[in-house]
Order: structure tokens, then sequence, then C-alpha cells
């Protein structure tokens, strides 16, 4: 099962949701792969290595090699396949877009419990590679309304151009959003019901967006500089949700069939 955190937009806390699910579905006892689709690979150093492969992305989507492709993290379980600049090279493959689908499907990435695909904010060939590639889209969305509708119009967009995937074999994935940054003034409730309202129909029930909202909290760039899990950097529980908290709700309603307290606390 393969998810794509994705967004038309650029800074929007991709990377950092990538990691931190990814890192919090490990510590569930899930075997998780990170796939850095960003040529900025800021997701390939996000987490320290404890093997580097001796090559990445470009290896495995240019020349569909899948041998030492996958590196692994010093977290248990959590696997990685960094980004080494494929630089447009994929625009050359005539079956670019489907390729990292296919290649994913089969061993060794067919093992992963989830694979979780972060890409950069910005339309190309590789974002449309990876959101062809995943089974379901996680979106940030922003906490504003006009910016909110701007995101369901860029998505709605991306969306219907990537339809006919379909007849690739690879149909495009249902979204889910999420409102991302949260801060109190924001009342998360009625942003998120307006925009159901509004993005059920024009994306024809494609586009939902999740009760979980990740709060605007200093502990996610803190966790990212010490290159450790946010959920085990935060634990509190408190009034405002910790990051604990918060992915604890988040794989809830993504992925209902897992149990989601983790199974180590990792110290
Ligand atoms: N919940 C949060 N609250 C406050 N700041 C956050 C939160 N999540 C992430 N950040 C910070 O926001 C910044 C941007 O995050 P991130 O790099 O994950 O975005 P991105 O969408 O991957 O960006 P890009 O499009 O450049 O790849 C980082 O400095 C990160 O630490
Ligand atoms: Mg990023």
């Amino acid at each position: 099962m393969a998810i794509c955190i994705t967004s038309t937009k650029g800074g929007v806390d991709k990377t950092t949701l990538t990691a931190n699910l990814g890192a919090y579905l490990a510590d569930l006892g899930q075997t998780a792969l990170l796939v850095d689709a960003d040529p900025q690979p800021t997701l390939s150093s996000f987490f320290p290595l404890r093997h580097r492969a001796s090559g990445g992305l470009t290896r495995l989507m240019v020349e569909a090699a899948t041998a030492d492709v996958i590196s692994q993290t010093t977290l248990e379980r959590l696997d990685l396949v960094y980004s080494d600049d494929p630089d447009g090279k994929l625009r050359d493959a005539v079956d670019g877009r489907v390729r990292l689908k296919h290649l994913l499907g089969r061993p060794p990435f067919a093992q992963y419990d989830i694979i979780l695909i972060d890409t950069q904010g910005a339309v190309g060939p590789l974002q449309d590679a990876a959101v062809a590639a995943a089974d379901i889209l996680l979106s940030p969305i922003p906490p504003e309304i006009l910016s909110a509708r701007e995101f369901v119009r860029g998505t709605v967009t991306m969306l219907e151009r990537l339809r006919p995937m379909a007849f690739l074999g690879a149909p495009i994935g249902p979204l889910r959003g999420i409102l991302y940054r949260l801060d109190r003034s924001r009342d998360a409730r009625r942003i998120a019901e307006e925009l159901r309202r509004e993005a059920y129909l024009p994306s024809k029930g494609a586009i939902t967006i999740l009760e979980t909202a990740i709060p605007a909290s200093v502990v996610y760039r803190e966790a990212a500089t010490y290159r450790t899990p946010v959920h085990r950097f935060d634990r509190r529980r408190g009034a405002t949700p910790s990051a604990l908290d918060t992915l604890e709700a988040l794989v809830a309603e993504l992925f209902p069939h897992l149990k989601t307290s983790p199974t180590s606390s990792g110290e």
C-alpha cells in the first residue's frame, strides 16, 4: 500500500509529515519505506542512516534497477529510497509516469506494509509519477479559507489532468486533505466543514477532508533539528494535541485497520 504526500504548493509541511508519519507507522510495528521524490532531498537526510545504498531514485527510475537502492535509517523498520537528482531524466522514458508504480508493486518493494512518497511542491513529471504510484494521496491544506479554496481548485485541476492515467493502469487514488499549522485563532471545524461542502462535488467525491488537523507547533521543527521522530519528542497529553496525539488520530483515520499505539517508546 502506497501513500503519496503531495500538494501543488511548496513549503506546506509535506516532508515533515511524510517523515513523521513513516516513523510513527514503523514504531507501530509496520515495515515502512520512505521514497524521496523531491530533487531537493530534504526527506533523504531527515533521519540518520545506518546503511546508505549505492543508488537511489534515479537508479530506480531511470535504469529500472532495484539492486541496492534501499537505504536503512537508524529507526527500526524504516527504510529509504533517497533522492539523487533525477534532473528531468525521467522525461526520456516512454513509461515515465507509470514506471514508479509498476516498480513499487514488485519485490523488494512489495514486501513493505506501507510506502510513503514525498513530492516537490511543483507540477512536473516526477510529481505525476509519484501521484500515479500511490493508492491514496494526502495533501496538507492551509488553515485559511481563501488559500484552502485555492488548494481545492488546484488539486481538482491536478486530479482531472491525471485522470486519463487510468487507461495506463494507474488510476489516481482518492485524496485526503489535512489542515496543517493550525493555531488557536482558527476554527478548524468550520473551515473543514466549509471545504467538505466545496470540495466534494467539484472533485466528484475524490477529495475528502480529514477530521485530524496538525497544530502549529515548534516541536515539528525542533524534532527535525534533532533528527528524531516528533512523536517521540512530544508525548505530552493536554489541551492542545501533542504530536503523539495527532499522529495517533491521523493513523486511525487513514488506516482504520491498524492498532494505533506505538509498540516501542524508542528511547
Ligand atoms: N505543524 C507545524 N507547525 C509549525 N511548523 C511546522 C510544522 N510542520 C512543519 N513545520 C516547519 O515548516 C517548514 C516547512 O516544512 P517542510 O519542509 O516539511 O515543507 P515541504 O512542504 O516539504 O516544503 P517543500 O515544498 O520545500 O518541499 C519546516 O521548517 C518545518 O519544520
Ligand atoms: Mg519537502
